[in-house]
């Protein structure tokens, strides 16, 4: 059952830079954008690696591995060796703290 978990303060999300995190079982990556703040799991769905350890530009993480993209607003996968897209989770800001639904 997904729950509400408090992340950061709003503050402290620097704009167009992935903030990692573990939450439970699940790796998460937050990122602040003009238009919102966005997570998605941080796992590739190709092999093993953390899309927040690669290269984020205009909305998407470069995966570090071998390059895959993916859409951080949707998780859309955008281009091969990955063609499956990550999972998004929704979230929201209280207080001046980012909440995230795992
Ligand atoms: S592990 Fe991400 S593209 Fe291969």
């Amino acid at each position: 059952m997904p729950a509400w978990h408090a992340v950061t303060e709003l503050d402290k999300l620097d704009l167009e830079t992935p903030f990692p995190l573990r939450i439970g079982d699940q790796q998460v990556c937050v990122v602040r954008l003009e238009d919102g703040i966005f997570a998605i799991n941080d796992v590739c769905t190709h092999e093993y690696a953390l899309l927040s350890d690669g290269y984020f530009e205009d909305g998407k993480l470069e995966c570090p591995l071998h390059q895959a993209c993916f859409e951080v607003r949707t998780g859309k996968a955008l281009n091969e060796p990955a063609d499956v897209d990550v999972v998004t989770y929704p979230t929201k800001v209280e207080g001046g703290v980012v909440f995230v639904e795992v």
